[in-house]
């Protein structure tokens, strides 16, 4: 019980990654809140989680929104210990697309969503946060290697990778930390949101094959390595990137 009532936010707990972590938080002992657009998802993550957790709707572009989670938050258990940085991803009704596809609205929807808002869903939640908390800022390893269509949404994990270090330079003095998390390839919705069902087990197998410990990582691994952020275990941790990709970005399987 490493978080014994520590007070966390996970935004995009209602599915995915975000509930890997936000069940692994509560697994240590946390309380808070999760967040997402999608009522039902919500409903029925917070049911999961049990008591301790409550479902806050709100966009994470919208800057009142964010407002709005951390106050409700905080009002009801107290300043924040733990921030999840994690609602992002794809762009609803927006594929990832090359550079000859992408038009200057597709640009800003997805920095937007994943680079904006992870800096505001930071700046926002400043006042609510206890001194000493931990931001973890959910990246990406597509910040490190390219794959097609996702030049944009690299870039912008890239970005998150330099806020963690700016930001925690910036909350020095109330000895904040702030640190990227980047999964490789993790098995959630998401992939369902890229291709259509028939296609689904080929793309997975694909990943597959590149993954050095031959399997795709789960939200349950996700909930780890943001439970080790999040805890004093990683006190002298500050600014840095945690990869969590089964080897994927550092060894290549090449023969
Ligand atoms: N899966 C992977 O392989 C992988 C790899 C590297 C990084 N990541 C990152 O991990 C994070 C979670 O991804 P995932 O795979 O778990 O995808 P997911 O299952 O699609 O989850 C995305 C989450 O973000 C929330 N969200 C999306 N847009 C939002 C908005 N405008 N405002 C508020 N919430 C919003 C969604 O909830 P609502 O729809 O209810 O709003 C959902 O909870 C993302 O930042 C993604 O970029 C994923």
């Amino acid at each position: 019980m490493k978080l014994k009532n520590k007070v966390a936010v996970v935004t995009g707990g209602n599915s995915g990654i975000g509930f890997g972590i936000a069940e692994a938080l509560k697994n240590e002992g946390a309380i808070g809140a999760i967040t997402g657009r999608n009522q039902a998802t919500l409903d029925n993550a917070v049911n999961e989680l049990g008591e301790g957790f409550i479902g806050i709707k709100g966009d994470v572009t919208n800057l009142d929104d964010l407002e709005n989670v951390y106050k409700v938050t905080a009002g009801k258990f107290g300043k924040i210990d733990t921030l999840v940085v994690n609602a992002g991803g794809i762009v609803d009704g927006q594929p990832m697309m090359g550079i000859s596809d992408v038009t200057e609205e597709n640009y800003d929807l997805y920095m937007n969503l994943n680079l904006k808002s992870t800096y505001f869903s930071v700046k926002k939640a400043l006042p609510y946060l206890n001194d000493g908390a931990s931001i973890i800022l959910i990246g990406s390893t597509a910040a490190h290697r390219a794959a097609p269509g996702m030049t944009i949404y690299a870039a912008a994990k890239a970005a998150i990778i330099s806020l963690a270090k700016g930001l925690s330079l910036d909350l020095l003095s109330r000895r904040i930390r702030v640190n990227t998390l980047s999964p490789g390839s993790i098995d959630t919705t998401v992939f369902g949101k890229i291709v259509p069902e028939e296609h689904l087990a080929g793309l997975k197998q694909m990943w597959v094959n590149i993954i050095p410990v031959g399997r795709m990582g789960s939200p349950a691994d996700m909930g780890k390595a943001a439970a080790f952020l999040a805890s004093d275990d990683s006190e002298f941790i500050v600014g840095t990137e945690l990869i969590s990709d089964g080897g994927m970005t550092n060894i290549s399987l090449m023969k």
